[in-house]
This record gives C-alpha cells, structure tokens and sequence, in this order.
C-alpha cells in the first residue's frame, strides 16, 4: 500500500486499549480472567452520580441536541469555574475555561497551542500519552526516566536539567500509571523553574507553559493532599494549564465532558481548534453536567462512598501484595496514594515455572502472570518506561471486590511454583 503521512505511519495507538481489548475478546471466549488493564469503571460497579443521569434524560428530553457553544456552554464553564473555586480555591472566569469531550481532545488542542515542529516537550516516564502527543505535534520527546524512589514522578531537579528553550512541561498528579501524587515542595520549585527560564527569555519570546493534568485530582485516599501549582505560585496563573473533566471523578468516561483551566489567549486558540475538530462535549451532557457540579451535597456523598470503594481496592490489593512480599516473593507495591491505580512489582526475570521454563525478559513475566495466574496487568512500558521494567499498573476502577481474595490466591499459587 502506498504510503500515508509520516506522522501516521509512525504513530502508535494505545497500546493499553489494544491489550485490554484483546484480554476482553478472551473473556468473552469464556476464559476467566481478572482484567485490571483498562483506566475505565465496570458501570456495574461503579454507576454515574445518580442525579447527573437524571439530568442527562432530562436535557434530551427538553430537546437539546442541537451545536453547543464552541468554547462550551457558559452555564457549564461557570458552573465549572465555582466547582474549582469552592473545591480548590482557585479563581478561573468563563472566558479562562474551555469544554471539550473530555481530557484527550483539550490536551491535543493544548499541544497544538503550544508546540511547534522540534519544541522540546518534557515528561516523565512512565506517564499517560505523553509520547504520543508530542508525536503527533512533531515536538522533540525530553524523556525523564522516574524512579520509585520518587514515586515514578519527576523531579525539580529532572526538569531544571532540560528547561532550557522547552515549550512545555507535562506533569500529571495524582498521576496515571501510578496512583502516586507530586508532593507541594516539589510542585513549588518546579514552578519557579519555570518562571525563572520564561524571565531569562524575555517576554517577547515563546514562554515555557506546563500543562498541568488534574484529571484524577479529588481520588486522594489517606494523608495524601493534592497540590497545585498555582496555589503555590500565583504567577504561574500566566503560565498553567489545568486538563480536568467528569471522566474519572464521576467515574463518567463515556459522558465526554472535561474542561481546561487558563489563560484567556491560549483557551481562545484551543476552542478554534476544538472548533475545526467538532470535539465539543454534546449538548445535553453540558446541560446536565453544568445543573450537577452546583449539587454540592449530591457531590459530597458521590464522592464519599465511590472514594470509599476505590480505597477498600487499592488497600486490599497492596496489603495482598505486601504479604506476598513478607512471605519471601518478589514482589512489591507502592502503597496507594490517588487515583485507580496501584503500582505493583514483580521482579521475576531469570527464575523457573514449574515445568521448567525461564522467564527470559519481563514480556515473558507478563505472561506469566497473565497465564498462570489469570491476572491482566499493564507493564509501566506501555507507558514509556524500558521494555525490563518489573513494575505494572493494576487497575481497580473493573475490580470486583468479592474476587479480591481468590486473585491474591492466584498469584500466591503463581509465585509458589518458581524456583530459582
Ligand atoms: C491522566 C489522564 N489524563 C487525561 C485522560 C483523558 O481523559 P478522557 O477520558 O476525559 O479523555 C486520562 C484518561 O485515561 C488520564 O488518565
């Protein structure tokens, strides 16, 4: 076949859709399979807020169905700047806010703002698309190997040691893969990082901007605060973009509705692209969405229980691993932070299954676990980091809770037969 674009033949899809997807063909071939690859709900498990859905039938009853605004109703983008205001303290007018059909559309908007052909882009690795965008907006990857010493995110130090003429810095806390946060501290000198190379520029040449992606931001379990940037640093407000949305606060991935937070100019840009693409949130859900975000106690005892359910997951799940640990295996866990997310380890390369085969590499790892213990799970190379990496991501937002206690089974069974 004749050849398509450069960009296009290079491009990679998600590689964490095409494993989920190709787990759940298996599943409906019969095989049982505990599948926590996918960054998604079980609607069974976990339903929209009960009055968002309401809404939603009610908006389309009433007859809206016809274009929205381009940059997103203004009752929504009002409704969204008191949600942020009351819940983050933070000051954004309609015309700092833009709508689209979730977090992917206003990140890819954000990206053709902000990055020409060959502008460095930073981001740590393991991280949620990143590579991609800067693939499709031909920016330069300025890769920062994170480690588990920093929970996987990256440092000030990291980012000061590439800041020099970058267009933009990517951070996303709590962040996917991880379910790890960026501590304030290191939120405020990234921050002055920032500041300081965008007034060594001078104002008259492109500035550095960080897009700052919050998209699991209320998900913090424990002692863990999220931190943001511009509470830190009020004059990073010039410099920030916040990428948020229903998607995963109301466990509403399938809605389509998320919005961006910042300057007025680069909102401005992004809702002309928006526009071209027709990414736009549909009409009804921005109704419903916008009467939602003012039911604050509707929204409190949303979050409490939903919040409740993920925690009882990710606890039970780290605590499993953790005894798994104590008993002699190799394996570990960060224990949980934020998000849907835990991150696991195990480090098997070079031991035996029971009929004598080695795990060569870490693909051979996966498999393993996959095979012998029916347990699907993302390697963090999925997500940028080296192909022996011995850390995964286990997703909980599919996990029933009553099938935790026979998956820590399966890996006890698992592990029980290597052998060195
Ligand atoms: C960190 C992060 N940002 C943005 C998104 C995109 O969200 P949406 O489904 O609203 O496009 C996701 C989805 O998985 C995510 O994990």
């Amino acid at each position: 076949m004749s050849p398509l674009s450069q960009m296009a033949e290079t491009l990679i899809g998600s590689e964490i859709v095409k494993l989920g997807n190709a787990i759940n063909e298996r599943i409906r071939q019969g095989e049982t399979i505990y599948n926590f690859t996918i960054g998604d709900f079980n609607p069974k498990i976990f339903p929209i807020p009960a009055e968002l859905e309401k809404a939603i039938h009610a908006a389309y009853e009433k007859g809206y169905t016809n274009y929205p605004a381009a940059e997103g109703n203004l009752a929504l983008r009002q409704a969204v700047g008191k949600f942020i205001q009351d819940r983050e303290g933070l000051a954004f007018s309609p015309d700092e806010i833009q709508i689209a059909s979730g977090g992917r559309p206003l990140i890819y908007a954000l990206f053709r703002v902000l990055v020409d052909k060959g502008d460095k882009v930073i981001y740590g690795v393991p991280s949620w698309n990143n590579n991609h965008y800067v693939h499709l907006t031909q920016g330069e990857h300025c890769l920062i190997p994170c480690t588990p010493e920093n929970d996987f995110m990256p440092s000030p130090a990291d980012i000061r040691a590439q800041i020099k003429d970058a267009a933009l810095v990517c951070l996303c806390t709590p962040q996917n893969p991880t379910g790890t946060t960026l501590s304030a501290a290191a939120l405020k000198e990234i921050g002055e990082i920032i500041l300081a190379e965008n007034q060594r520029r001078g104002p008259a040449a492109k500035q550095c901007y960080l897009m700052f992606d919050q998209m699991y931001w209320t998900l913090t379990f424990g002692e863990t605060v999220h931190a943001d940037p511009i509470g830190l640093n009020p004059a990073m407000k010039a410099y920030t973009i916040y990428i948020d949305g229903i998607s995963k606060v109301f466990a509403a991935t399938g809605v389509r509705v998320g919005w961006a937070l910042g300057p007025a100019h680069v909102m401005a840009k992004m809702k002309a692209i928006l526009s071209h693409l027709g990414a736009w949130a549909p009409m009804a859900e921005q109704i419903a969405v916008a009467e939602y975000l003012g039911q604050t106690q509707a929204i409190d005892r949303y979050l409490l229980s939903f919040k409740q359910a993920i925690a009882l997951r990710l606890n039970g799940f780290y605590d499993g691993i953790m005894a798994l640990k104590a008993q002699g295996h190799a394996v570990d866990a960060i224990a949980p932070q934020a998000a849907i997310y835990l991150t696991v380890k195990f480090d098997l390369v070079g031991l035996k299954t029971a009929d004598g085969l080695l795990l060569a590499d870490q693909a051979a790892v996966t498999d393993f676990i996959l095979r012998e213990a029916k347990v699907a799970i993302v390697p963090f190379s999925a997500f940028g980091a080296g192909k022996d990496s011995p850390w995964y991501r286990l997703s909980v937002g599919t996990a029933v809770a009553e099938d935790m206690p026979k998956v820590m089974a399966n890996l006890a069974q698992a592990l029980g037969q290597l052998k060195k």
